[in-house]
């Protein structure tokens, strides 16, 4: 390449936006680099803010819901997806407990799992009012017909799929959960997967749940409800469906 008057090579003038190269050892080229991988990243960064922009006015009133065996990691994701769009998070057994004025547990021992059934789907039914929100459902509130049915006139449900050995794992952190409080969680979970997989397959979105941080799973979930809403593709909202 040329010279210029101040000895530097043509594309050296390129990275001026920088400012003056005030290296030791005059590296114009990595600088250049440099200044490309932020202008890339910035660009990166502001797609991103574009589609959940977009993601969120093709919500308009609708709840993202979502399902999942326990230990799917339903609350860490919601929490940080809702963020991202900048919507209000809602955890349905939060708000039961809040309803109750007791643990999700403590229900299940003092009126029993019926009870609590009925409750959630009311609470979960009245939630639902109260779109658009990113809304994190206790495992088995999918399997309640009622719940389903309302959760598919008012919101798009995202089932988070996930392995028995991370599913294992994560609820073994945690002692709250009442199924699993008397018998062997292995068995317990491996049964509530034949019983309850098939009808999340129902669900409009599935993406799968791996040990791999949060954001990453979140970061999918976007993606894929970004398609499914016809945001990328300018289709109408809601028509298409989709699995990642
Ligand atoms: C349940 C899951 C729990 C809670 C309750 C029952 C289930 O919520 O609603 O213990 O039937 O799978 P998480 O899925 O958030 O742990």
């Amino acid at each position: 390449m040329m010279d210029d008057s101040k000895g530097r090579c043509q594309h050296e003038k390129i990275v001026e936006p920088c400012g003056p190269t005030d290296r030791p050892d005059g590296s114009s080229g990595r600088r250049l680099d440099q200044w490309m991988s932020l202008r890339l990243t910035e660009r990166k960064k502001e797609l991103t803010q574009e589609r959940l922009a977009r993601i969120r006015e093709a919500l308009s009133a609708r709840s993202i819901v979502l399902i999942g065996l326990m230990g799917a990691g339903k609350t860490a994701v919601g929490r940080r997806l809702a963020n991202r769009l900048d919507l209000t998070f809602t955890d349905a057994d939060s708000e039961i407990e809040l309803a109750a004025g007791q643990t999700v547990s403590e229900i299940f021992a003092e009126h029993g799992e019926p009870y609590f059934r009925q409750g959630e789907s009311r609470v979960i039914a009245r939630l639902l009012q109260g779109g658009p929100q990113v809304l994190a459902t206790g495992g088995g509130a999918y399997m309640d017909a009622r719940t389903r049915a309302n959760i598919k006139a008012r919101g798009i449900s995202i089932w988070l799929k996930a392995e028995l050995p991370v599913l294992l794992h994560r609820v073994r952190r945690r002692g709250n959960r009442p199924l699993l409080a008397s018998g062997d969680p292995d068995k317990v979970m491996r049964e509530l997967m034949e019983k309850r997989y098939p009808v999340y397959a129902e669900a409009d979105i599935t993406v799968e749940s791996r040990e791999l941080p949060h954001d990453v799973i979140v970061a999918e979930v976007a993606e894929a409800l970004s398609r499914w809403l016809g945001c990328d593709t300018k289709q109408a909202a809601g028509k298409g469906r989709g699995k990642v």
